[in-house]
């Protein structure tokens, strides 16, 4: 994927996000020159997946302080415009952590630059957002390369929603660790859940599968289950927007039913993410906040009504899924089987 379509680039003091609710029919660049824009962009779901928001976040606070400059901000009124921008952030979507881990990241980077000219600090910050992208697509390598461990020589994985490439700064982590095996050699087969309501999985992961030209077949969310009980699955590889100190996951809603099915099929369920994605604050699953969405995203697709305008909805885009119905966690630094809160703690 890296050298195809980007999830995002900076390029002339200007961050282009590829807009992904235009997928897979067009690839289309959302041009954020204000952080304003960038939240729209997050909440909007034109970029989403957790690294990626994240990744976009820390774009956020560079185009922030270039806006500061443009006012001709002295160094005070910048921290205070920068300080604005950072709880502003945080608040596009709730359940990524990455999103706050990403923006904490420069904050914390500020605090030694509280005298620096204004210059100086718009620089700083836009180094650190690079790298904050450079390491997420470094540490999505390592990802693949410890999981493609756990894939066999043959292997029918599915997966849910998307964490390939374009759900982080490249390369992805449930697809990295696909892709790594692919380019291994594996004979992989994918299943792709189309993942309602928005559909991320066939529009999104179909659409890089098929880039990649790894074997892949779409099935409809509610097929899981049956295809499980003929064989048809050795293996279901997810991501995760926040993972709790226990070990509990949140992902996108339809997850933990898929771990329910994996308990129940004796199929192994892995959970890839970077350690930025842990959230050592959060002592359990239950304590993550579960973003709820908008009622229209179930009852249209696209234009198109499929349902009653005024019925009620209830939209909950990530769920939970404990750790014990996990096989194991898949980091950068290597893979945490049985994930626990004695287990994540040594990495962090
Ligand atoms: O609502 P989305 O599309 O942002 O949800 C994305 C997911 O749930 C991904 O699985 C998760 O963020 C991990 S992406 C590497």
């Amino acid at each position: 994927m890296d050298n195809k379509i980007k999830t995002l680039y900076w390029d002339k003091e200007t961050l282009y996000l590829l807009d992904q609710r235009f997928l897979p029919n067009r690839v289309e660049y959302r041009s954020c020159r204000n952080y304003l824009e960038i939240i729209s962009a997050i909440k909007e779901m034109s970029v989403r997946g957790a690294p990626a928001i994240g990744i976009s976040a820390a774009y956020g606070m560079a185009v922030a302080a270039r806006e500061a400059l443009q006012k001709d901000f002295n160094t005070v009124q910048m921290l205070s415009y920068l300080e604005q921008a950072a709880s502003e952030l945080i608040k596009a979507r709730p359940t990524a952590v990455n999103l706050f881990w990403a923006v904490k990241r420069i904050e914390i980077i500020l605090q030694d630059h509280l005298e620096s000219k204004p210059e100086e600090i718009y620089s700083i910050i836009l180094k650190e957002a690079q790298q904050i992208h450079k390491e997420d697509i470094e540490n999505n390598r390592l990802i693949g390369m410890h999981g493609n461990k756990l894939i066999p020589e043959k292997a029918s994985i599915l997966t849910h929603c998307n964490a390939g490439a374009l759900a982080t700064g490249g390369y992805g982590t449930a697809l990295g660790v696909i892709r790594t095996a692919f380019e291994n050699g594996k004979n992989i087969h994918v299943y792709v859940d189309e993942t309602r309501p928005l559909l991320q999985g066939a529009r999104i992961t179909a659409f890089e599968l098929c880039q990649e030209k790894i074997p892949a077949t779409l099935i409809t969310d509610n097929s899981a289950a049956f295809l499980m009980s003929r064989g048809g699955v050795d293996l279901i590889i997810v991501g995760a927007d926040r993972i709790a100190a226990n070990g509990d996951v949140a992902n996108k809603i339809g997850t933990y039913n898929l771990a329910i099915l994996a308990t129940y099929h004796d199929l192994p369920f892995y959970v890839a993410a970077p350690i930025s994605t842990i959230d050592p604050e959060i002592g359990s699953g239950s304590d993550i906040i579960i973003e709820e969405r908008s009622g229209s995203e179930i009852t249209g697709i696209g234009e198109n009504l499929i349902a009653p305008k005024d019925i009620e909805v209830t939209n909950y885009a990530f769920d939970i899924t404990p750790a014990s119905l996990i096989t194991a966690i898949i980091t950068e630094k290597g893979i945490i089987s049985k994930p626990g809160y004695r287990e994540l703690k040594k990495l962090l």
